[in-house]
């Protein structure tokens, strides 16, 4: 495994205790960043179904243990299919604020000093929400959670692959005006079959607008579709990416350009893309050397948000101290925080592990 790069704190920890499984009292409290989350799934389902009484919105469910029930996914587009349902109960603003601030929230008591989070505008302007409506509810609880308890966070846009071109065009435009508020564009939803290459154009027009990007690719789809990410839409991360590891010149690739993966553990089991936790790659991709990071990618819909990923890494797979401190110091370098505010982050996970495990 290449070193850890969070400076001198680990020369006063022994190699007895970095070889150690992370405990989970350890990793919860780790200062780590969070990169790969979908807002509208982490909504949780008491709110889903409060809000779903209050907009008067029908759902083929009569109680939230119905609801529960029913996130038993076989692929990709069941999941799907029920995350697009749940977000149609989002019509006001104060729906959007109160489902991010109840994320924000866990953010806090999770130790995730800096998120990135996700949304599908288009999921909800093609039923008639205003674009605004969307944005204010977001951006104001991200706001508030920085004043009131210092949490860092900034917004991505994501585009739905399985609608047209012109779709992701037309939301672009609608986002310009926000310039900053939004730090980057995504393409997510269905990932076959549907290729990123049409998006090429939409990732295009977002450079120009000074934003960086990203893509979802080898989820459920081939090494090519990571390959057309790269090389088609220049996206600077991979969210998924677990199916690099099929193509050994990929694998070089991410690993010489140190291109990151936002790694979902808990989703690729619930998804069926791996089979068992056991099986994961993350560990064997990260002691390779490749800037994998861990997520939690629709949290309330896989059975836990980012402690319990890293939790189900520690006892499933055994991730040692070290293992748990690189995905934790990888997670704020594949941010797209400037450097200054990495090396903050980085200098806390440091003084963190200093005191946590130094003898
Ligand atoms: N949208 C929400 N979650 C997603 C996932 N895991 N893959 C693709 N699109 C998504
Ligand atoms: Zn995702």
């Amino acid at each position: 495994m290449s070193d850890v790069q969070t400076g001198s704190s680990l020369e006063s920890v022994s190699a007895t205790t970095l070889a150690k499984t992370a405990t989970d009292a350890f990793t919860d409290a780790l200062p780590k960043a969070e990169l790969h989350l979908h807002i509208e799934g982490s909504i949780t389902p008491e709110r889903l179904m409060k809000l779903a009484d209050a907009n008067k919105v029908t759902l083929p469910y009569d109680s939230e243990a119905d609801l529960l029930a029913a996130y038993d996914f076989k692929d990709l587009q069941s999941f799907l299919d029920l995350y697009y349902l749940g977000a149609s109960v989002l019509q006001t603003e104060e729906d959007f604020y109160a489902m991010t601030r109840d994320y924000l929230e866990v953010c806090r008591a999770q130790k995730i000093l800096h998120t990135e989070i996700g949304f599908d505008p288009q999921a909800h302007t093609d039923r008639g929400i205003d674009f605004d409506v969307v944005m204010s509810g977001i951006t104001q609880a991200m706001r508030d959670a920085r004043s009131e308890w210092g949490q860092s966070s900034l917004l991505l846009m994501n585009l739905l692959r399985h609608l047209p071109v012109e779709s992701a065009l037309n939301t672009i435009d609608q986002a310009e005006r926000y310039g900053d508020a939004i730090i980057a564009v995504g393409l997510d939803s269905a990932e076959l079959p549907f290729p990123p290459e049409p998006f090429a154009p939409a990732f295009e027009r977002a450079r120009a607008l000074g934003w960086h990007s990203v893509a979802h690719a080898g989820e459920e789809g081939p090494p090519a579709y990571i390959w057309s990410a790269l090389n088609t839409l220049k996206v600077d991360r991979i969210d998924h990416g677990v199916r690099s590891d099929e193509d050994p010149e990929l694998i070089a690739h991410l690993k010489e350009h140190q291109v990151p993966l936002t790694v979902c553990p808990l989703s690729n089991v619930r998804l069926r893309v791996i089979d068992h936790m056991r099986d994961h790659n993350i560990l064997r991709m990260l002691d390779d050397g490749v800037m994998v990071t861990a997520n939690s990618d629709d949290p309330t819909y896989f059975g836990g948000f980012l402690n319990e990923n890293y939790s189900a890494l520690s006892t499933d797979l055994g991730m040692t101290n070290q293992q748990a401190i690189q995905l934790a110091h990888n997670s704020f370098q594949a941010s797209f925080l400037d450097a200054a505010q990495k090396q903050v982050f980085a200098n806390r996970l440091d003084a963190f592990v200093a005191q946590h495990l130094a003898e």
